[in-house]
């Protein structure tokens, strides 16, 4: 999958620098083992497909940080500078823009269509996500998750559907490995806020506190402004003091029985299909993300 990621990002000519810079940093490989972990629970067999595909959706993933960085001016991911300030802003728009179009080369090369419909649906959401949370900011819960939803679950839950796709199961089983991959994806991305608080940099490879920086509003703020505990604007506070307040009113940790709800809801999702290694497997990815530090 790696050599497929750096075949295809190997014609670049002049700005060749820029596009191996960005492969050389992997981050944790989510969403492809998930393409592959849907592939075999399905018994699908396609499995240099399965490779395409898989390097796709990593594609559009990289595709997106590279254009988030550039959004929420962040200096640091997987462990190295971001390409807007390694290369600058108009070589990180270009780069994320020619990662965008080799995944879609490599969907493309599916013989079934449906493959290039989800995941073009997909970026589409990711897309509103983003510019739904920089033009209107959530302070309701149930907007936060529709951004959520978006931005972060839709591209794990489409992960999910190719594996299903690709063995030609795409229906009911389809949907609900859709369904698995947005719970996986909704607690992933719950997870990650509290990072944003709670983390450390050397472990995540990214800086903490990019939200609050940012003045994004994600679900530990939300609880603790609705319960009066931080103001409107808690943005033009310093940074510990919020963060000591959502750690010592116990949201960060509530924050992460959220998360841990939806884990529990992926793998109910998943009691239907037969027991399998990949089952199990996918069980345990999912436990995994409760104990993630990166
Ligand atoms: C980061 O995703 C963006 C979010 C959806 C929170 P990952 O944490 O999966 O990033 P990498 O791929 O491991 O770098
Ligand atoms: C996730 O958003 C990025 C996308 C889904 C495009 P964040 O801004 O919350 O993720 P990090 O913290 O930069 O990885
Ligand atoms: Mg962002
Ligand atoms: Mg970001």
């Amino acid at each position: 999958m790696q050599a497929k990621i750096e075949e295809i990002l190997s014609s670049y000519g002049k700005g060749q620098d820029v596009l191996d810079y960005v492969a050389s940093a992997a981050g944790k490989r989510l969403r492809p083992s998930l393409v592959f972990l849907t592939l075999d629970l399905c018994g699908g067999t396609r499995y240099q497909e399965a490779v395409d595909c898989a390097a796709g959706a990593e594609l559009v993933h990289m595709a997106s940080l590279v254009h988030d960085d550039i959004i929420d001016h962040s200096e640091l991911r997987r462990g190295q500078m971001t390409v807007h300030r390694r290369f600058g802003t108009q070589a990180a728009v270009l780069a994320g823009d020619h990662l965008f179009a080799a995944a879609f080369y490599l969907f493309a090369l599916s013989t079934n269509q449906r493959v290039s419909q989800v995941m073009t649906t997909v970026i589409q959401a990711m897309c509103a996500g983003e510019i739904n949370q920089l033009f209107a900011p959530a302070t309701e819960e149930r907007d936060y998750l529709d951004y959520v939803h978006k931005k972060t679950a839709c591209l794990i839950g489409g992960c999910c559907r190719l594996g299903a796709i690709l063995s030609d199961l795409d229906n009911v089983e389809g949907r609900r490995l859709q369904e698995f991959g947005e719970n996986i994806g909704f607690a992933f991305q719950l997870t990650d806020d509290v990072l944003d608080y709670r983390g450390v940099d050397e472990e995540m490879g990214k800086e903490r506190g990019r939200d609050f920086a940012e003045k994004v509003w994600t679900l530990p703020t939300i609880r603790a402004f609705k319960r009066g505990l931080i103001p409107y604007n808690w943005f033009t506070r310093d940074f510990e003091s919020i963060r000591t307040v959502l750690e010592d009113s116990g949201i960060l940790d509530e924050v992460w029985q959220v998360a841990a709800r939806y884990v529990q809801k992926a793998k109910w999702g998943l009691e239907r299909f037969p027991d399998s290694i990949s089952k199990a497997e996918l069980r345990g990815l999912s436990d995994k993300l409760l104990a993630r530090q990166s």
